[in-house]
Formats: C-alpha cells, sequence, structure tokens
C-alpha cells in the first residue's frame, strides 16, 4: 500500500500541559496517526508545512455545547446532559468563535477537491452550517442520520429527539468533489441513497473497549468513508473521541489522522486502533 502524502511528526519541542500536543499514536505500515491535544494548535501546525491542503476528507464530531446542567434519560433513568468540561462554552459568540477556528483550518487543510462532514443537532448545526457558508464551502448534502430507538423525552414538552444532522460541503465552489453513486446504489438494493439514513447507535461489541458519552456508530462512519473517499485517501478527525472514524477508515483501506483532546479518550481510541 501508499503511504498519505503528509506523514504527521512529533512536533519538536513539545511541551506537555494545556498548550502542548504530541503524537500519541502511529502506524506507519497502515497510514494510521494520533494527535493528542487541541485541535486548533495541531491543525495550525499542520497547516504551515501543507498550505495547500493534505487531507482528501475531514469527518467532525466538534463539540455540540449542550451541557447546560439539564436532565436527560439513559437506560430508562434521569440521567445530566453534561458531557464533559470539553462541551462547556461561555456562550453562543464562544461557540460562534470556536467553530469559526476550526472550521477555517478544515478549509486550509483540505486538497482542493476534498470534503468535509460535521455531525451536530439543534444546539449547534445551524451555527456551523452559518460559517461554513460564510467561509465559502460548497453545501452539497444535509443528511438526517435517524436513531431507530431513541430515549424518552422525559420532560413531555417536546417531542422526542431522534435525529442527528450532518451537513456534507466541499472545499469551495470550484471544487470537484467524489461522489460514489454507484456504491451508494448498491448499498441501498439498487435505487438511489436518499439522504435520510436509518442507523442504530453503537452495539456493545463497538463499545466494549471503554465508554465515550457521543461514539458514533461504525456503520454510520463506513457509509460516509464509501460515499466520498477512494482507496488510499487520507481521512482527518479533529475531534477523534474513540476514533470511530480511523476504525472504519482502516478498515476500508484509507489512512487516518486523528486529534483528540482528553487523555482518557485518546486511551481509548489506541485501544480500538491498535
Ligand atoms: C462529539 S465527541 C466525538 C466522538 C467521536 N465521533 C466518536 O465516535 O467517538 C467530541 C470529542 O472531541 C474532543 N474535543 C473537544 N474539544 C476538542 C479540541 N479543541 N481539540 C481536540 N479534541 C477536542 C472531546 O474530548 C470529544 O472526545
Amino acid at each position: 500500500m501508499n503511504s498519505p502524502t503528509y506523514v504527521p511528526e512529533e512536533p519538536a519541542g513539545y511541551q506537555s500541559g494545556p498548550s502542548g500536543y504530541r503524537l500519541a499514536f502511529q502506524d506507519p505500515s497502515r497510514g494510521a496517526y494520533l494527535y493528542h491535544g487541541n485541535c486548533i494548535e495541531v491543525m495550525e501546525a499542520i497547516s504551515r508545512n501543507h498550505p495547500d491542503g493534505c487531507f482528501d476528507m475531514i469527518f467532525a464530531d466538534p463539540p455540540y455545547g449542550l451541557s447546560n446542567d439539564g436532565f436527560t434519560c439513559v437506560a430508562g433513568q434521569m440521567a445530566s446532559v453534561n458531557k464533559g468540561t470539553w462541551d462547556k462554552f461561555a456562550g453562543l459568540r464562544e461557540y460562534e468563535q470556536f467553530t469559526h477556528a476550526w472550521l477555517s483550518l478544515s478549509q486550509r487543510l483540505l486538497k482542493k477537491d476534498g470534503t468535509i462532514w460535521v455531525s451536530g443537532t439543534r444546539h449547534n448545526i445551524f451555527t456551523i452550517g452559518h460559517v461554513l457558508g460564510s467561509l465559502g464551502f460548497k453545501l452539497l448534502n444535509d443528511i438526517v442520520w435517524e436513531k431507530p430507538n431513541p430515549p424518552p423525552n422525559l420532560s413531555r414538552r417536546y417531542f422526542t429527539h431522534s435525529t442527528e444532522i450532518i451537513i456534507w460541503a466541499a472545499k469551495n465552489s470550484k471544487s470537484r468533489h467524489r461522489f460514489n453513486y454507484e456504491a451508494m446504489r448498491e448499498e441501498n438494493s439498487g435505487k438511489q441513497m436518499r439522504s435520510i439514513w436509518k442507523i442504530s447507535p453503537p452495539r456493545l461489541l463497538e463499545r466494549q473497549s471503554g465508554r465515550h458519552p457521543t461514539q458514533k456508530p461504525l456503520a454510520l462512519l463506513r457509509r460516509i468513508i464509501v460515499a466520498s473517499t477512494t482507496t488510499g485517501d487520507f481521512v482527518l478527525d479533529p475531534f477523534a473521541g474513540t476514533s470511530t472514524t480511523g476504525v472504519a477508515s482502516l478498515e476500508l483501506g484509507r489512512f487516518y489522522c486523528g486529534i483528540e483532546s482528553e487523555n482518557d479518550f485518546v486511551n481509548l481510541s489506541i485501544q480500538r486502533l491498535a
């Protein structure tokens, strides 16, 4: 197999602590790399060496900013909605600034025909859509991911939340993006694939390395990767979590670079990648 055009490196002068980052895992034989650190810093460092971009596709599942001390239902029990300090923002303005920072770096890091997928809910998806548009990305699709067995709404004051939105966008209006139409049609029993995808949350087997509050199902990432990349493409996930994107990428013969800020999730990712 070829290797990716960009090969991640341990940064020179790495300092541990809030402003440092490190290459926590690498397996060059499979083209798999994981940074432990803040994605803004890591992406800035990569883009300094690759001003014309080096990734074919980016999948991003950013903090949703929904940790507002409210309640939800987990396994039939009332539970806090808070995901962790990484999901706390001082307000909409701070969330917008953060979104603008990582999305503009993502745009720089995409190759000219590259695409980005960003997932979210009502809490953040409109901010993300607005920032993508203002940066000049070309919006391609909004996918509705329907969860077949959502938890009930305990307050009985809203419809039961049962979907997430995933926006698919190309680097800019000149990009000739890849869409593997035939592969998607085949997956949909010979009919055109629509933009509503019914996919169950991760199965127990996918969670056996440990728990992450917002882990995505492998089936979702497999579909995204098959739809928009080819063998040997290089995929970036700036909010890697448990590296679901990495597991699916390697399984499908793509290369993977993940970035994750929380030590526990870096360890979880390493177990899954190894
Ligand atoms: C919504 S979760 C992603 C879950 C992932 N898609 C999976 O399947 O496991 C977002 C992740 O981004 C991480 N994160 C939050 N802010 C970050 C930042 N500035 N840089 C890098 N990672 C960050 C969080 O620790 C969390 O694990």
